[in-house]
């Protein structure tokens, strides 16, 4: 280690991303129990800076959070939590001290999930700071970064590349692993590079049941091996609509996969219900606008009850007249966020 180095700074910018093939229920500690795909977001954006300052006499992990200039203890504490696990492979942590800013491009409070762009903006920082402590390139850098990104909260480990991305093992995928998520090249066919996903706000907020709980919840769910199958399958069948460019069958793959999400939400042993009656009179008229005009839009939901509504981009200003006239008014506030498909994570360059 270079004992010159006292005072390090790294950012990255990085995404959320929206899942088509949905991961549901771990295997165990942070290992997907079914392959999932998304695509990543180039609007819902977490900017984090780490200043590492050395610190040989400290002892253990020792950060300071701030999140939109607020410095945040319930962050810090989940954060610390976090960085324990990782001083396996970031030894120097034990002797740094870390200061730690974070804002979002989206408001905290509008129910878009922002762990997935918030830890994979963190792991992208540990892999900066690494490099430049170590004073040595990670050979696979974004690999590494998309393995502590999962640690944080298994969907981020999608967000650390643009386009299309695969995490967890599939037999028709031979670099796919259950331990990081792989970038989909080249086998996109051409009506899917352009997509738009327009986020309606149907409830702001803090969702009643977490993610977290949501996973745990699968443990003794009666259809959850059947899911982890469909699941599979389905992540098999949307590989090869990418490379064909099927739109109906996207439309019918990606929708049912959203819809099983929420049914299995809804047959848990403990059964709980994040979807609102708006999501739902949002779903009909989406339904009812493809049937009336023959325009290829559709719907996906994350954990909560807000609606992704993806189109091609060369349809936006009819989905944007779509959205104004029809379904504005099943918004919170009326909000709603636009979002193409991203490129991905930048780092932010300190002079
Ligand atoms: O990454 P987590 O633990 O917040 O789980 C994300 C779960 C879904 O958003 C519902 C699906 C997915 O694959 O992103």
């Amino acid at each position: 280690m270079n004992t010159q180095i006292k005072e390090i700074k790294v950012g990255w910018e990085s995404p959320s991303n929206i899942a088509l093939v949905k991961y549901w229920g771990k295997k165990d500690f942070q290992s997907p129990a079914n392959p999932s795909i998304s695509f990543t977001l180039n609007n819902a954006v977490t900017k984090t800076s780490i200043v590492a300052v050395e610190n040989i006499e400290q002892l253990g992990i020792s950060l300071e959070f701030y999140f939109e200039n607020q410095l945040n203890e319930a962050f810090a504490d989940k954060i610390k939590a976090y960085l324990e696990k990782a001083v396996g492979t970031f030894s120097w942590l034990n002797s740094y001290h870390l200061i730690i800013h974070s804002d979002n491009t989206f408001p905290h409070s509008s129910g878009i999930a922002s762990s997935a762009s918030a830890f994979s903006a963190i792991a992208l920082c540990l892999c900066s700071l690494h490099e430049q402590i170590e004073i040595k390139p990670l050979s696979n850098f974004f690999q590494v970064a998309s393995n502590w990104a999962r640690i944080g909260s298994g969907s981020a480990c999608r967000s650390v590349y643009g386009g299309y991305n695969l995490w967890g093992k599939t037999i028709v995928c031979e670099n796919s692993a259950d331990e990081y998520a792989i970038h989909l090249e080249s086998e996109i066919h051409e009506n899917f590079r352009h997509l738009t996903d327009t986020i309606l706000i149907i409830e702001k907020g803090k969702k009643s049941v977490s993610s977290t709980q949501g996973h745990a919840l699968l443990k003794n769910h009666p259809f959850a091996e059947h899911r982890y199958t469909i699941a599979a399958d389905n992540t098999i069948e949307l590989l090869n609509i990418l490379k064909t460019g099927d739109m109906q069958a996207f439309i019918h793959l990606v929708e049912r996969e959203a819809l099983m999400l929420h049914a299995l939400m809804m047959t848990s042993p403990t059964p709980f219900i994040l979807i609102k009656p708006n999501t739902l009179a949002v779903i009909e008229k989406i339904w009812d606008y493809r049937n009336q005009t023959g325009c290829e839009l559709l719907f996906t939901l994350d954990a909560g009850a807000n609606v992704h509504l993806i189109a091609s981009a060369k349809d936006n200003e009819q989905v944007q007249k779509f959205v104004k006239n029809e379904l504005i008014g099943y918004c919170q506030n009326g909000l709603y966020f636009c979002n193409e498909i991203g490129m991905g994570p930048k780092k932010i360059n300190y002079a």
